[in-house]
């Protein structure tokens, strides 16, 4: 290529994992310098960071961008851009879609949509079962060899609750050299549960979700994974309970990788009490004391990743009574900040770490070999800029999504996304996509 025709970007003043301020010079997307007072080619675009920490593009494990299907909920459109002013350069959306993506049609669809909207790297996450039905396996081998290159398989928002069927999801697994990710709940303990079995659930008259439902199932698919040798991950752990299970199986040898929410580190059950719908996920907001495992658990690495579960609901499925509405609330916006709050601010992460946990190790466990670098020459350029010391008030019909339902209305956090590249091209720049 000629150097006429070569693309430079140089950013200023920029702390990489917060440490001292230097320039980064990007060239056709790959950072060809690192240092201070480095001079830009005339046609040079510039960003000033303005000392902003500079950290590897997020990579979320687990969205749900509802599109084919549920558009009047989200869009691979309007999640993408939620997802690029949240600081991600890489999402994995879940397939419970109507159609589910349980064939290498629709996820090849979901992949097209997220190349030809180009904020951020959409790789769609394939059925294990036909039709989330958990009795057939869908097509995996299929949808790994098709465009798409689906590398994660799961039926989240269902439990493959089959042991026989997991067992085959895994050998599968492990022969395509692809990942299960489950959603870890035996259907059979919480059939018409509404809130954690606790006792703010019993003072509510809600039927209880026990946390066994999840630690058994994890135990199970923990002893399933190490016989057929597959990767296991294990989609938003809600349970402190669960975390000693991961740890004795991890310390035997077992390949499992586990993902906490932004939600299950800072809410509660307390919230409850007022029956607002915004408050009800599935699995369902637990004790103080398991928030504390969570994040406890996050900074030792047994907990590998944050993934979001970004859930975009339309007003008719939560303005409705609690029974009836849909579990999920928004999360691709407010993840770094709630993670500031909980993690960063208490000293349990530092900004290695976040980069390690937002970014790094949700790369390495979705195989993506591009994202997740280290800020380094020769690299891609694929970063979230962030503010550390900002504050915002959380606002859900200021968010991208095409739904509002945040838990964070009217809060205020911490820490803020003012940019967002993606192979050297600017998604965010002050905090607005640049389409
Ligand atoms: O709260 C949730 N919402 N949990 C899930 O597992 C599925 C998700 C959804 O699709 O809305």
């Amino acid at each position: 290529m000629s150097r006429d025709s070569m693309s430079s970007l140089l950013i200023t003043n920029a702390r990489p994992y917060g440490e001292d301020p230097v320039d980064v010079l990007v060239t056709d997307g790959v950072v060809t310098s690192i240092g201070t007072g480095l001079d830009a080619p005339s046609d040079a675009d510039t960003l000033d960071a303005g000392g902003a920490v500079l950290l590897p593009g997020f990579v979320d494990l687990h969205v749900h961008l509802r599109e084919p299907g549920g558009e009047e909920s989200e869009t691979i459109e309007t999640g993408s851009h939620a997802a690029a002013l949240g600081g991600f350069t890489a999402v994995f959306a879940m397939p419970n879609t109507d159609p589910v993506a349980d064939s290498a049609v629709v996820v090849e669809h979901v992949r097209r949509r997220g190349e030809e909207i180009g904020l951020v790297d959409v790789h769609p996450v394939g059925a294990v079962t036909v039709g989330l039905g958990g009795e057939r396996l869908a097509e995996m081998g299929t949808m790994a060899a098709s465009r798409a290159q689906v590398r994660l398989f799961s039926d989240d928002g269902r439990c493959v609750n089959d042991p026989l069927i997991m067992r085959r999801a895994l050998e599968y697994a492990s022969s395509l050299g692809v990942v299960i990710a489950q959603h870890a709940e035996d259907h059979r303990l919480t059939g018409g549960a509404q809130a954690h079995e606790g006792a703010v659930a019993s003072r509510l008259g809600l039927s209880g979700w026990p946390a066994s439902a999840e630690e058994t199932i994890v135990a199970r698919d923990c002893a399933l994974a190490r016989d057929a040798k597959a990767a296991l991950h294990v989609c938003h752990i809600s349970s402190a309970r669960t975390i000693d299970v991961l740890r004795t199986a991890k310390a035997a040898g077992v390949r499992v990788s586990a993902e906490v929410t932004p939600h299950h580190l800072l809410l509660t059950d307390g919230r409850l009490t007022g029956y607002d719908p915004v408050n009800k996920v599935n699995p369902p907001l637990r004790t103080a004391e398991d928030t504390r495992a969570m994040r406890e658990a996050l900074a030792e690495g047994v907990i590998d990743v944050v993934a979001t579960d970004h859930a975009p609901h339309a007003a008719q499925y939560k303005d409705t009574e609690w029974s009836a509405a849909k579990p999920g609330m928004l999360g691709l916006q407010t993840a770094l900040s709630v993670l500031v709050e909980t993690m960063v601010e208490p000293g349990l992460l530092d900004w290695h770490g976040v980069a390690r946990v937002l970014s790094e190790r949700p790369a390495e466990i979705g195989g993506l070999p591009d994202q997740g670098r280290p800020i380094a020459e020769g690299e891609p350029a694929t970063f979230a800029l962030v503010d550390p010391d900002a504050q915002w008030t959380v606002r859900g019909a200021a968010l991208a999504s095409r739904a509002a339902n945040t838990p964070y209305e009217g809060m205020r956090l911490p820490g803020s996304v003012v940019a967002t590249i993606l192979r050297g091209r600017i998604t965010v720049r002050d905090g607005k996509v640049q389409a």
